[in-house]
């Protein structure tokens, strides 16, 4: 029993584990085999003001362990652009049938385009769990590039991986960039704030 309740905690238990090591074994882009824990998503989540009407982009969301407590989280008015590439996630996403969740399966890098054509102006925040260090240095730089753009100027973008490796790259793109650890996730997870 404290086992279960130790599993549950970090998020290790029953369909979201099954979910995502049945897409791992597919699709390497995956990058994971359970989902954030609920720690690592309750600290990114306290970044964002729930209080407005706000427009989020969600890069790389898998099966929805952030989603589903953005959308509760959210004015009715708020709305999400979920952008994943693996179609298994994207069933499970569309299957929360959320008329405040748009969900898009292609690559984050296409998401200039998914803005443009979804007649988004800005937006107030990024959520980003893609796998960045699996990506080419030049791919990298053109998705935190357009993230950068993208952002209202007062927008944030939050990111979160498994090492510090993408600093000196936000660096790069944005104005201020902190780093906050989460040491109840599995492994633990490096959070990043850039503004
Ligand atoms: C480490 S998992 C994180 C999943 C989930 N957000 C979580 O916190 O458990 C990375 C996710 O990003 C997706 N992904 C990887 N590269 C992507 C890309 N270029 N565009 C969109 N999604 C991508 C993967 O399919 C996977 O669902």
């Amino acid at each position: 029993m404290i086992r279960y309740e130790c599993l549950h905690i970090y998020n290790i238990t029953s369909m979201g584990t099954v979910s995502y090591i049945k897409n791992f074994l597919k699709d390497p882009r995956v990058a994971s085999v359970t989902p954030t824990s609920r720690f690592t998503v309750e600290k990114v989540c306290k970044r964002i003001d729930f209080s407005n009407d706000i427009r989020i982009l969600e890069y790389g969301p898998g099966d929805g362990v952030f989603t589903r407590v953005l959308l509760d989280k959210m004015t009715p008015k708020s709305k999400i652009i979920a952008i994943e590439t693996n179609s298994g996630f994207v069933e499970e996403l569309e299957s929360m049938g959320s008329d405040r969740l748009i969900v898009k399966n292609t690559s984050v890098e296409q998401v200039d385009e998914i803005v443009k054509a979804e007649k988004w102006g800005e937006v107030d925040y990024i959520i980003s769990g893609i796998p960045f260090s699996f990506l080419e240095e030049t791919k990298r730089h053109d998705i935190l590039d357009k993230s950068a753009h993208l952002l209202k100027d007062e927008g944030i973008f939050l990111a979160y991986q498994t090492s510090a490796h993408l600093k000196p790259f936000l660096k790069q793109h944005f104005k201020s960039v902190r780093t906050t650890m989460e040491y109840r996730n599995i492994p633990p997870m490096c959070i990043y704030v850039a503004k």
